[in-house]
């Protein structure tokens, strides 16, 4: 099995637009102690030929422009892609805006639950997706879940603590925006002879049924948006915490550093990563850290083998 990060960063990407914090501004500068990155999303395949894409971020075009692997083939039809379904974690914009890149008619399947495909429909501008091109696949992930089988990959969705996306938070309701179950999915993902795989982008709470799972994972890709859960506060950008964000922290009481120490994962790797993070500044202690305890740093274009 093949992994291929596209994009390494959370929501915005790093810099975001209009970002001028310290870190941001050093990407701006292109200083060497950090490397620029897009948004959110991976690309796994069996064997190399057909590719699932896990969440379409708007940097899509960037992505597929920059990963060789997703390309037209050279002497197929005059229109064909490698990518044979998209898989959805969560409605995030960031995961979600690419697929109005996926027009022109291309046939590939689009799997997310029921209710994120349910939020696809009450937005028409997805319809640009045509019904009969773009099959629309609910992820079943009751407890125990069918596997799926995509692209002769074994997909396994899991509910996970997250929270409803931005955009339809309801404003009245306090710490619990409306959030439910099924707003926000982890994915494991193996096939014959491979290692197994968890793509966990966005998780905001790490429980015993969590760390259970994962207990002997080959490589998690695990959310990795913020050091420290104030982080945004700190540094003025935002009003929000890591966790009313819908991601746990990788410091502090309760963080994944903590959470995970005792695992006996492989690989672990940070990813979705916010442009506050000081991990992706190269020699800053937040990085040391989180290498000595064994993690590494996702990059856009990151492959593993799995
Ligand atoms: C998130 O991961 O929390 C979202 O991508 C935030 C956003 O909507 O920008
Ligand atoms: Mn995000």
């Amino acid at each position: 099995m093949i992994v291929k990060v596209l994009g390494s960063s959370a929501g915005g990407g790093f810099p975001q637009w209009n970002c001028n914090a310290a870190l941001s501004r050093l990407a701006w500068d292109r200083d060497d102690r950090v490397a620029a990155r897009t948004q959110s999303s991976i690309a796994v395949s069996a064997e190399g030929d057909g590719w699932i894409v896990i969440n379409a971020s708007p940097d899509i075009r960037q992505q597929i422009a920059a990963a060789p692997e997703l390309q037209p083939r050279r002497g197929g039809p005059a229109r064909n892609s490698p990518i044979e379904a998209v898989i959805l974690t969560n409605g995030d914009v960031d995961h979600v805006a690419g697929l109005l890149s996926l027009r022109e008619r291309q046939p590939f399947r689009l799997y997310a639950t029921a209710r994120i495909l349910s939020i696809l429909e009450q937005n028409s501008i997805f319809d640009v997706l045509a019904a009969d091109v773009v099959e629309r696949i609910a992820v079943d992930f009751d407890e125990p879940a069918a596997p799926l089988e995509v692209s002769g990959l074994d997909v396994e969705a899991f509910p996970v603590s997250g929270k409803v996306p931005l955009y339809l938070e309801d404003q009245n309701a306090g710490a619990a925006p409306g959030t439910q179950i099924g707003d926000t999915i982890g994915l494991k993902i193996t096939s014959t002879g491979s290692g197994t795989l968890f793509y966990i982008p966005g998780c905001a709470f790490i429980g015993g049924d969590l760390l259970g799972r994962l207990h002997r994972a080959d490589c998690l890709l695990f959310d990795g948006t913020v050091f420290t859960d104030t982080e945004m506060i700190e540094l003025g950008v935002g009003q929000k915490t890591g966790r009313r964000m819908g991601h746990v922290p990788i410091s502090g009481e309760g963080g994944s550093l903590h959470a995970f120490g005792e695992s006996a994962i492989t690989r672990k790797v940070y990813i979705h990563i916010n442009t506050t993070n000081p991990i992706l500044k190269s020699g800053s202690e937040p990085e040391q850290a989180v290498e000595a305890a064994g993690w590494e740093i996702a990059f856009d274009g990151m492959t593993i083998e799995l």
